[in-house]
């Protein structure tokens, strides 16, 4: 039997959460773990300064499709600035397991995903104020 936390991880697997796109989103960004090719998209709507809906699309290892399904029902409701602080331990935590360096990259190309889009975000805020 496996433990509790890998069982949660094979779940969000299966099942991810807010799967697919979102075609109101304010914001998209994409990357990829270059040492495999496993892909996460997601899908921000921002509104005001608060992250209020949010989709990912991905092709990868259980580790990397369910630490974005994790993320993805973390951030939403979140401020851009509570989400832009998130770092790697909390996505560490939020798995519950122990990972290898390797497996470090794969939890956390989600979160480098996130920061993307958030940065993204930011810059498209900045443009408009310069514009
Ligand atoms: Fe590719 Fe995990 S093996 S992200």
């Amino acid at each position: 039997m496996a433990s509790p936390e890998i069982e949660i991880i094979l779940d969000h697997y299966r099942n991810p959460r807010n799967f697919g796109d979102l075609p109101d989103a304010t914001v998209r960004a994409k990357d990829s773990n270059p040492l495999c090719g496993d892909v996460v998209e997601m899908h921000l709507k921002i509104e005001g300064d608060r992250i209020v809906d949010v989709r990912f699309k991905g092709k990868g290892c259980a580790i990397s499709q369910a630490s974005a399904s994790m993320l993805t029902e973390r951030i939403k409701g979140m401020t851009i600035e509570e989400a832009r602080r998130l770092g790697r331990d909390d996505v560490i935590d939020m798995l519950g397991v122990q990972l290898s360096p390797v497996r470090v990259k794969c939890a956390t190309l989600s979160l480098k995903v996130l920061k993307l889009a958030i940065y993204t975000h930011l810059g498209m805020k900045l443009d408009e104020k310069e514009g």
